[in-house]
């Protein structure tokens, strides 16, 4: 079998194909409007494991639960407190992802052994029509091996995953381009456990309040076992500057711009620009998808424009501080 060979359109053929492969303890590889995800039946530790095999992640960095309906949240948290009722409400199905404590219905291997479990309901209709099929909550972390780019083709997956999954579902590349903003709850205050691709001024808007942020000012807030100092790293030393830095160029190079090219643009290897009308969904809907680019052209070096830290930017800016650790 080649590399691709495991890659399915999804058809309602291979959407059942998919769940019953996933009903058998195997993991399926599926779009979500974020990234790629490889699941697999969240009920089924055995399954849940071979997901931290495949993407050699490890053990104490928790998964999170996708659902096809809201109902099905209350039997995988325990408690529920208004405001994530709310946010549940407006924001789902979408790029939002909540934190709270858990049922014992959730294996201790989904939640890496913690108290709480993190559900999303993905805003994809692939996703959806195989959480429905599967007829249970599937885990799936992004189809990534760990501290890797995510994944937002197909291709993506195949390149690192290759055969782990037991089958690739094609949707081709996802809208959004980053990972879900997570959100729990802290003396019932939001509080901001990874930026993604749900902007923190439209929980903020929604809640009324301000959303709590534990990396930036250091308390001793909650935080998420996998958002490590270095993560979402492409192959090449990344680097972030601001405009007009000096840098090093030559055709081992390359310079990520967010909306125009720099003077020098003809002399590094490669110019990516992430939105040319300064659009931050499309500069992150762009971001994993050309820095996969960069890796596949082989550049040794990457110099990532600094981004504005509102909106999407927050997101951009996290993958791009966590991608340049050495
Ligand atoms: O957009 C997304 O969220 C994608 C798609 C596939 O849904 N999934 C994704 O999963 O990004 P993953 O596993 O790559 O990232 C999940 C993050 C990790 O940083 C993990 O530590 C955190 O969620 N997490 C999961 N459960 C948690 C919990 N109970 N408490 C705190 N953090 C948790
Ligand atoms: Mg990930």
């Amino acid at each position: 079998m080649t590399e691709m060979e495991n890659i399915f359109k999804p058809d309602d053929k291979n959407i059942e194909k998919a769940a019953k492969i996933i009903h058998e303890g195997r993991t399926v590889a599926f779009p979500t409007e974020t990234v790629y995800g490889l699941g697999a039946d969240c009920f089924n530790p055995k399954a849940c494991a071979s997901i931290f095999e495949i993407k050699e992640r490890p053990l104490f960095d928790p998964l999170i639960l996708h659902i096809d309906d809201i109902k099905k949240a209350f039997m995988l948290f325990k408690e529920v407190p208004c405001k994530a009722e709310k946010l549940m409400k407006k924001f789902w199905p979408g790029p939002l992802t909540l934190v709270l404590p858990k049922t014992e219905a959730v294996p201790d291997i989904v939640s890496a052994g913690l108290s709480t479990v993190a559900v999303r309901m993905p805003k994809h209709p692939i996703a959806l029509a195989l959480i429905r099929a599967a007829e249970c909550p599937i885990a799936a972390p992004s189809a990534n091996k760990f501290g890797r780019l995510s994944p937002t083709t197909a291709s993506h997956v195949a390149e690192q995953l290759g055969k782990g999954p037991a089958m690739i579902l094609d949707g081709g590349r996802t809208t959004v381009g980053v990972e879900s903003t997570i959100i729990t709850f802290h003396e019932n205050k939001p509080v901001l456990l990874r930026a993604g691709g749900l902007a923190a001024e439209e929980i903020e808007e929604e809640l009324g309040e301000k959303v709590l942020r534990p990396v930036i000012s250091g308390n001793s807030l909650p935080s998420a076992p996998g958002c490590l100092k270095k993560h979402y790293a492409p192959a090449a030393e990344m680097k972030i500057i601001k405009r007009g830095d000096k840098t090093e160029k030559d055709k081992n190079t390359a310079y990520m711009a967010f909306s125009e090219p720099p003077e020098d643009f003809g002399e590094y290897g490669i110019v990516k620009i992430l939105s040319a009308e300064r659009n931050l969904c499309e500069a992150a809907a762009n971001l994993f998808y050309m820095l996969h680019e960069l890796e596949k052209a082989g550049i040794k070096k990457i110099y990532a424009e600094e981004m504005p830290h509102t909106g999407l930017g927050l997101a951009i800016m996290d993958r791009l501080k966590r991608g340049s650790v050495k």
